[in-house]
């Protein structure tokens, strides 16, 4: 193939030149998965995680492959270090265009009971990995967006339990649906500053935790006959974070195999 052949038919890096901060980046599911799509499309990364030798070995993967990636460690529960993230990605990336957060969960420490009985610090706990991070993240990366005058994109792993009931999961749903909210706003208020924030909200998707956590005959439940992959998030993430999605903001794109749409008969 010559270089006039390969420049026409190489599939175009969507995301060439953009500098990301993903947190939750070096995960095992989804994060790492999101970590390695920015970076195959192109995309300068900054790779958190509460996990030092996660973000390593994520930044490092990217690396191999000709990228540009970064490592460092925080906590998301810490107001200090999401700012260490965000002025982390300013330094090392040389400014700040999408911000991905991946972070979340229903917390494997806090009992999973209906909502009477739930207790208040269990309910804090699940606020503070799932919504509390998210929106002091969206705030330092609207500043940096603002400052910069360059407009910029926001993508937040949600889930389909932010829109449908999941028994003895209230305050995740309520997180995730709160991340849904914070993206209207992020759209109605930056929208005319070039700034977006939507959604990629997920299923069951085979990674560790969710294998664990979900019985196989939750299988059957889902009209694609299977859980996601990560990757299929991870794709997702991309194109909300890309040009390609330049007039879409506040909104959640599902990625659930069907689940969410499926009726009660037949
Ligand atoms: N797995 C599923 O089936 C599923 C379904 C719907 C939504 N989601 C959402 O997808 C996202 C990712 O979930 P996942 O299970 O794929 O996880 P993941 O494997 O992507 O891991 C997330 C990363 O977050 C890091 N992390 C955990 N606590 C942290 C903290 N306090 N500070 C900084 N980093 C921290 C972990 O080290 C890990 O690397 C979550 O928001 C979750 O709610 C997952």
């Amino acid at each position: 193939m010559n270089l006039t052949t390969f420049l026409i038919y190489a599939p175009a890096m969507q995301l060439n030149g953009k500098r990301v901060l993903v947190i939750g980046g070096g995960g095992g599911g989804i994060g790492r998965a999101t970590t390695d799509a920015l970076g195959n499309e192109g995309a300068a990364v900054l790779v958190a995680d509460l996990d030092p030798a996660r973000a390593e070995e994520a930044a490092q993967a990217v690396r191999t492959r000709g990228g540009t990636a970064y490592p460092i460690s925080g906590d998301v529960r810490s107001a200090t270090d999401i700012e260490a993230m965000v002025a982390g990605a300013v330094d090392k990336l040389g400014g700040l265009d999408v911000l991905v957060t991946v972070v979340g969960g229903q917390v494997a420490f806090v009992p999973a009971v209906k909502l009477h009985e739930m207790a208040d610090e269990d309910w804090d706990t699940i606020y503070e990995v799932n919504l509390r991070y998210v929106a002091r993240a969206v705030r330092a990366a609207l500043r940096v967006f603002l400052d910069q005058g360059t407009g910029g994109a926001i993508v937040s792993v949600g889930s389909v339990t932010g829109f449908m009931a999941a028994p003895a999961q209230a305050a995740y749903g309520v997180m995730k649906a709160g991340i849904l909210s914070l993206a209207r706003t992020v759209a109605a208020e930056y929208a005319r500053d070039g700034i977006r924030m939507n959604v990629a909200a997920a299923g069951a998707i085979a990674t560790a935790v969710a294998n664990a956590n979900v019985a196989a005959e939750v299988v059957e439940e889902i009209p694609a006959g299977r859980f996601g992959r990560s990757e299929e998030v991870a794709r997702a993430v991309v194109y909300l974070a890309s040009d390609a999605a330049s007039y879409v903001t506040g909104q959640q794109l599902v990625l659930d195999g069907g689940v969410s749409v499926r009726g009660p008969f037949g």
